[in-house]
């Protein structure tokens, strides 16, 4: 009696502690922001209570299922206070990853950015970008992170990057419903390549593929060597790994016509090394 009796409850005590694994969902990880001081804006004005509408409107919007959303918010007289804003989901993650990542995001960008007209706000798998100005597109700020790892075969690795780079961007470009293009190649026997690219969807086939080769530009300078690189612009993102980090990678079974890399013990894929590596232009 005794034995089935302590197996019972420990199998309570696992489904317990199961359930609760389960309903914790973690918190999104927050990247960086950019809100220059020089927008900030006055206590209780109009442009804060349209901020607040606009920030309910974007996560009521992820609540329906969208990856990403365009909003709007110009209660008042006053054109000055109208408030246009955005979110991206990363485009491989479920309406319910992206729902949480938005619920997160609306409330902890005013953390970052308490009283800027002017913000983005990037997150490991979503953006909230709001503005005082309804034309996003010109808007130099960039950030970037490498992976603090080498690559042992620099020249050979960096072909491939770019070869499988050039696809995904065109790809990304492209594309209908979501501007998102993932791949994943071998690199040799032991390693594989894992690549992403994306637009928000409000930027035309043209310019999101200039957005993407520019950020394509910047890759040397930041990550050259590297076994792993982000380079985040407002609207448009790239990433690469040895690792895979996007949901359902798969890797093309045609090998691409390299030599073996030298076999290496393959990273852990814990996305939180970021924060320790990360560089900022
Ligand atoms: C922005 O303003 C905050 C609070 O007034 C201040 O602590 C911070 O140093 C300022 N940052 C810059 C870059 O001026
Ligand atoms: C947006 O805010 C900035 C900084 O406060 C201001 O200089 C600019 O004129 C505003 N633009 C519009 C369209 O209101
Ligand atoms: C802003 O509103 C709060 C609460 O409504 C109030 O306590 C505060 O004094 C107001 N601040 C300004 C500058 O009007
Ligand atoms: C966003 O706000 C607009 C106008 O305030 C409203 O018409 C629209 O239904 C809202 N969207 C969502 C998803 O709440
Ligand atoms: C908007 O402006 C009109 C006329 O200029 C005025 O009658 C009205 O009260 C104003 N509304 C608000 C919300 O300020
Ligand atoms: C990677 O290479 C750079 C430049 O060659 C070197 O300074 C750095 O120490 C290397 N990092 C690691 C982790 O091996």
């Amino acid at each position: 009696m005794i034995p089935s009796k302590l197996s019972l409850l420990l199998v309570l005590l696992s489904i317990q502690i199961t359930t609760t694994v389960l309903a914790q969902s973690p918190d999104p990880v927050y990247l960086t922001h950019v809100c220059p001081n020089a927008t900030s804006f006055p206590p209780n004005s109009t442009f804060g209570s349209n901020l607040n509408l606009l920030l309910s409107n974007l996560s009521a919007a992820a609540a329906n299922g969208e990856g990403f959303h365009y909003a709007e918010s110009t209660a008042g007289n006053d054109s000055s206070s109208a408030t246009y804003g955005l979110y991206l989901c990363r485009g491989d993650i479920t309406p319910k990853e992206c729902q949480n990542c938005i619920d997160f995001a609306t409330t902890d960008t005013l953390n970052h950015c308490p009283n800027q007209k002017t913000a983005i706000v990037w997150y490991d798998r979503c953006l909230v970008r709001y503005s005082n100005r309804s034309a996003f597109s010109v808007q130099p700020d960039t950030f970037m992170l490498y992976n603090t790892r080498n690559v042992s075969e620099p020249d050979r690795f960096n072909e491939l990057l770019g070869r499988v780079m050039n696809e995904i961007v065109a790809e990304a470009a492209n594309g209908e419903a979501k501007k998102f293009a993932t791949k994943g190649v071998e690199l040799s026997a032991f390693q594989s390549l894992y690549t992403l690219a994306q637009c928000t969807d409000d930027l035309s086939e043209e310019n999101c593929d200039r957005c993407l080769r520019t950020c394509l530009s910047l890759l040397p300078s930041c990550c050259g060597g590297k076994q792993g690189g982000r380079v985040l612009l407002p609207s448009c993102n790239i990433r690469y790994e040895v690792y895979p980090f996007y949901e359902g990678a798969a890797v093309a079974t045609a090998a691409p016509p390299y030599g073996e890399l030298a076999s290496s013990p393959s990273p852990s894929p814990v996305e939180t090394t970021w924060t320790d590596d990360q560089g900022m232009l």
